[in-house]
C-alpha cells in the first residue's frame, strides 16, 4: 500500500463499470459505518474516497488503484479498492435509495473479478437486519467476505474482545463467511495493517 493511489472511476450504474480486469476488493455496510474513511485509512491518503458526516454521502461505485497498477512488475498486484454507497438510509428520497441498493447488490452478485467483500459493522450496533441481508446475498452467490468492525474508538477497548467474539458467532454458519474478524479504527490507525495484510493474502 505504500504508494499513492488513486480515483478512476465513478459508477453511478451497471453498465459504466469498468471491464472487468484487475482483482477487486469492495467495501459495503450501512451508511455512515465509516467505509470511504476506511479506504482513506488505508491508503494513507485523507482526501482521496469523500466523507461525511451526513449519511449517504457516497453515491456511486468509486474505483480506487494504485497508481501505475497496470504496469508490469509493481510492488503491488494488480488491484482495486471500490467505496460503495451504503445501505440503510432512511432519510434519503426512496427512488434514489432502491437505485444505490440495486448498483450495491447487482454489483456483489455479479462480478466475476470481485475477490474479497469487506462487510463494515459499527462496532457500537452490531450486526442489523440490513446487513444480514447482504450477507444472506454474498452467501448465496458464494462471493467470500470478511467483517470489519468500524469506530472502534467510540466503544471501551474492554468491550472489543467480546463484541469480536459475539460477532463470531454470528456468522459462524455463513458459508462464504471468513472466520477471522479485524476491529478497526480508522481515526485511531486501529487493525489497519491487519486489514492491509488481509488485502494481500486475498489478492496475491
Ligand atoms: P456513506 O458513504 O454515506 O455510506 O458513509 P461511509 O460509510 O463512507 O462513512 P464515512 O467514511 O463517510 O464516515 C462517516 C462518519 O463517521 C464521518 O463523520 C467520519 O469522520 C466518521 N468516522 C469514520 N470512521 C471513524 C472512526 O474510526 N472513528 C470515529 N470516531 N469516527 C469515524
Ligand atoms: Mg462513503
Amino acid at each position: 500500500f505504500g504508494r499513492p493511489w488513486i480515483f478512476i472511476r465513478g459508477v453511478p450504474s451497471l453498465e459504466f463499470l469498468p471491464p472487468e480486469g484487475p482483482l477487486e476488493v469492495a467495501f459495503a455496510g450501512r451508511s455512515n459505518v465509516g467505509k470511504s474513511s476506511l479506504i482513506n485509512a488505508l491508503v494513507g491518503h485523507k482526501g482521496l474516497a469523500r466523507t461525511s458526516n451526513t449519511p449517504g454521502r457516497t453515491q456511486e461505485l468509486n474505483y480506487f488503484v494504485p497508481e501505475g497498477y497496470s504496469g508490469a512488475g509493481g510492488d503491488l498486484p494488480p488491484m482495486a479498492l471500490v467505496d460503495m454507497p451504503g445501505y440503510g438510509y432512511a432519510k434519503a428520497p426512496k427512488e434514489t435509495v432502491d437505485a444505490w441498493t440495486k448498483l450495491v447488490f447487482d454489483y456483489l452478485r455479479g462480478r466475476a473479478t470481485l475477490k474479497r467483500v469487506y462487510v463494515l459493522i459499527d462496532s457500537r450496533h452490531g450486526i442489523k437486519k440490513n446487513d444480514e441481508d447482504v450477507l444472506d446475498l454474498l452467501d448465496k452467490a458464494a462471493v467470500s467476505y470478511q467483517i470489519v468492525l468500524t469506530k472502534t474508538d467510540k466503544i471501551k477497548e474492554a468491550g472489543v474482545p467480546r463484541l469480536l467474539s459475539e460477532t463470531a458467532e454470528k456468522i459462524r454458519k455463513r458459508p462464504a463467511a471468513f472466520p477471522q474478524l479485524i476491529a478497526t479504527s480508522s481515526e485511531k490507525g486501529k487493525g489497519l495493517d491487519e486489514l492491509r495484510q488481509a488485502i494481500l493474502d486475498t489478492i496475491s
